[in-house]
């Protein structure tokens, strides 16, 4: 059973993630903290809140919303044209009787991670803002926690909000680069594979064919949320009834790491030079800075397999 402490900007992605990680047999989640990015990160709390509702959780889940911007004080704008108004394609789902922990995220996290003892795993879909600031006040955290999976990255590829940087780690350079440095056990799901992997509508089609009864309010979510997910894709990368793979390969590969192959890296975050911000700074040498861990970046994925799981729980 792997024990999930999930950190998002909920978001479509951000979403299916969330509901995967609520349907999988294999998780039992933690934990939900929140930050600024497709929404506020008090939108994106109660995005969560609503989902956990949809999906029927029988377990209760903590949900705090964290930090409304960056280390830096800055918060740039949600992208409304990519994941509607309120984060979640503007699908308006029933509201929750559950309110937000009221606790302070970053607090939140150590503590979890404490009660864990070690066999907490934590999961990034957003910035890692959240993230750096729990570093911040408890230095040891990286080994309280079994494994650090974070969605966010480019290496080998080109950016999609620069031509060197991608959303999650841009959106928040400084925190990323502090957490990069940290010595987790760290995993890295970057574009180089989330850009590789496809959700299509015949996915969707299948699933309402195929899928339990009891889920299929979710799909009809699903179904709803991408489709504004998929427009966005059309206008900007001119896939069909289609949508790359963010955040639900981060879970996956969190859930079951020999779905990818990786490269064991050492990297800090560029946030100083505005022009790379957010670029991942490869370092050629061990650093001598007492770091125990490599990064596992992914650089590869079995994207027919990720896909097929992703819509076996449902
Ligand atoms: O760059 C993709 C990432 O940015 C995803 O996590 C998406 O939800 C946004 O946060
Ligand atoms: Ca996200």
């Amino acid at each position: 059973m792997r024990r999930i402490l999930l950190d998002a900007d909920t978001g479509i992605d951000d979403s299916i993630a969330l509901l995967y990680a609520l349907k999988s047999k294999n998780i039992h989640l933690e934990g939900i903290t929140t930050c600024f990015g497709n929404s506020g990160a008090a939108q994106s709390a109660d995005n969560c809140l609503r989902l956990i509702k949809l999906a029927g959780c029988s377990y209760e889940i903590p949900v705090v919303a964290g930090a409304e911007c960056s280390l830096e004080g800055v918060y740039a704008s949600a992208p409304a044209h990519i994941h509607g108004d309120n984060g979640i394609g503007n699908v308006v789902l029933p509201e929750s009787g559950q309110k937000p922990l009221e606790e302070d995220a970053a607090d939140f996290i150590i503590r979890r991670a404490k009660e864990l003892e070690g066999e907490l795993i934590l999961v990034t879909t957003g910035r890692l803002t959240n993230l750096a600031k729990a570093l911040a006040k408890d230095p040891h955290l990286p080994r309280r926690v079994k494994r650090l999976v974070v969605m966010g990255g480019a290496l080998d590829v080109f950016g999609n909000v620069s031509p060197f940087a991608e959303a999650n780690i841009a959106g928040d350079a400084k925190a990323a680069d502090q957490v990069f440095r940290a010595g987790f056990p760290m995993t890295l799901v970057g574009l180089d594979v989330t850009m590789k992997t496809f959700i299509t509508r015949q996915n969707l089609e299948d699933l309402e064919k195929y899928c339990k009864e009891e889920n299929r309010p979710i799909v009809e979510y699903m179904k709803q949320a991408l489709s504004f997910y998929f427009e966005f894709h059309r206008k900007s990368m001119g896939l069909v009834e289609a949508s790359v793979v963010h955040d639900p390969l981060a879970m996956l590969i969190a859930e079951d790491a020999t779905l990818g192959e990786y490269r064991m890296i050492y990297a800090g975050v560029e946030y100083q030079a505005p022009a790379y911000e957010g670029m991942i700074v490869k370092e050629d040498t061990i650093p001598q800075d007492g770091r125990q861990e490599a990064i596992a970046a992914c650089i590869r994925v079995d994207s027919h397999k990720a896909v097929r799981r992703l819509f076996s729980v449902f």
